[in-house]
């Protein structure tokens, strides 16, 4: 096995990560990378877990060995945050059923239009939507986190759905709370879930909450099944609902998968993946921006010059390279998804001269990668240049990797990058970003859950 810290017997490195690692985990692993390399082995009570630091080793794991390292682990507290352990959907299942799901969601993702005239109008109606709320805060401490958070659902909602929600209504509320209480309080590396034995005790209040709102949000969707079954037309597909209600009446060997309870996981995993993180990421773009209004003058300034006063499409995008390299860099900071999911062995195999055993947790470490100064030099500072060429023509970084890599990268990327660009152009088009007092930069410290999300600040906005 690759090397790692002393090991003590039952506990392993529980010990030096509760000393060390309790504050800031993220930190203490990037020291345990710089004492041991690359490649590195933690053992947590009953399970071991590799590490991999650097983007070559990752890519040989994820992608040549794609097959041996896209198993996904049964960890306790992913489990009870996902409901129902018996149907795992996409996040979290494996095997032929996971290879049929995410091949529907990919597929029908597109024919729902995403990169598409269609679902750009409607995007484009949700950020107006924003936009007429925004103006309602500007010119005072207002924290639009939240706010941002409720547009982003409601392009999800949209899609899976077929309707939005108010922002101001009961039924909007209820569902910030219940992704919220899953997804706040989801932390991989619980106690609970790397010491079996721990499994068996009461459940503490924070895992109370995150099962009671589990309970709430699977009843909606639940619900909206109903709906869907009680008015669903073959000739006329609304929304994801109605493709998987279509999908079952299909003959071929995959319909028999498309079960009530399959459906609720499937709905609830795209759901939740597609919010909470497209989200975060925009939360820390309005940041990002007040911190560095250099930047932030100089995507507007490209914006108006290209699109003047007209909304940014998805077809200008090419002629904003600025932009989308600001985009980059917010994503290369603040990686949103510092240890991606967990992956796990499907066989023994050898990874780096390193033997690696079946069933052997494997966490890519995409934030140390995003910080190599072999790939990103001089990788704490904020410049939107290193994804430009020499002429300014936007370039692509290989090691540049937020929605990871191989068979298990993320199954929602083209919608995120779509969202990201469309919400981000609009929003610098009309609004500036800044703090309350012109000489404090704003909080870039993060907290990590489900997400690496921000502290909640408030910024003041105004309206351009
Ligand atoms: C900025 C936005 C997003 C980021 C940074 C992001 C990032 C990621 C990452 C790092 C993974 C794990 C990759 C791995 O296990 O190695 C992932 C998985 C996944 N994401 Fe995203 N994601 C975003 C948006 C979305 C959206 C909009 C959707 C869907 C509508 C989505 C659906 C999924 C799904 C279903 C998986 C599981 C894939 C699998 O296990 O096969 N994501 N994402």
């Amino acid at each position: 096995m690759p090397p790692g810290p002393t090991q003590w017997p039952l506990l392993g490195c529980l010990p030096q990560l509760a000393l060390y690692g309790r504050k800031d985990i993220l930190s203490y692993l990037k020291q345990l990378a710089g004492r041991y390399g690359p490649i590195f082995t933690l053992k947590f009570g009953d399970f071991r877990a590799v590490f991999i630091s650097d983007y070559q080793l990752l890519k040989e794991a994820f992608v040549k060995q794609g097959d041996c390292f896209s198993m996904r682990p049964d960890i306790y507290s992913i489990t009870v945050a996902h409901g129902n352990p018996k149907n795992k959907a996409i996040v979290m299942g494996h095997g032929h059923e996971w290879q049929v799901f995410r091949r529907f969601a990919v597929s029908k993702l597109k024919d729902m239009g995403v990169g598409k005239r269609a679902l750009e109008g409607r995007i484009q109606d949700e950020i107006s939507a924003l936009k007429s709320e925004l103006m309602q805060h500007c010119d005072r401490s207002y924290d639009p986190c939240q706010l941002t958070h409720k547009a982003v659902t409601n392009i999800i909602a949209h899609l899976i759905f077929g309707e939005r929600y108010d922002y101001h209504s009961e039924s909007m509320r209820r569902l910030m709370e219940s992704i919220h209480g899953i997804t706040s309080s989801l932390a991989i590396l619980d106690m609970r879930s790397m010491i079996k034995v721990m499994q068996k005790l009461p459940l503490n209040g924070q895992y109370k909450k995150m099962i009671s709102c589990q309970v709430f949000f699977t009843s909606l969707v639940q619900n909206q099944i109903e709906r869907h079954r009680a008015s669903f037309e073959p000739t006329e597909m609304r929304d994801l609902i109605d493709l998987c209600f279509k999908k079952r009446t299909d003959e071929d060997s995959e319909s028999h998968h498309f079960t009530d309870d399959t459906m609720c996981q499937l709905i609830g995993d795209l759901f939740i993946a597609g919010s909470v993180t497209t989200a975060t990421t925009l939360t820390w773009s309005w940041l990002y921006m007040a911190a560095h209004r250099d930047a932030q003058a100089k995507c507007r300034a490209e914006i108006k010059r290209v699109c003047g006063d007209k909304i940014p499409t998805v077809a200008d995008r090419p002629n904003l390279p600025y932009t989308d390299a600001t985009l980059c860099e917010i994503q290369r900071c603040a990686t949103i998804s510092p240890l991606a999911v967990m992956h796990s062995t499907a066989h023994d195999t050898v990874l780096a001269g390193y033997r690696i055993p079946k069933d052997t947790w494997v966490i890519p470490m995409l934030y140390h990668i995003h910080d190599d100064p072999s790939h990103f030099e001089r990788p704490t500072e904020f410049r939107p240049e290193r994804f430009l060429n020499a002429e300014g023509g936007f370039v692509k970084r290989e090691s540049f990797i937020p929605y990871g890599i191989g068979p298990r990268a993320c199954a929602g990327e083209s919608l995120a990058r779509m969202e990201l660009f469309l919400f981000f152009s609009a929003l610098m088009q009309s609004f500036s970003f800044s703090t309350q007092d012109p000489d404090r930069s704003p909080d870039l410290s993060s907290v990590l859950g489900f997400t690496q999300r921000s502290k909640s600040q408030g910024l003041r906005i105004q309206c351009l």
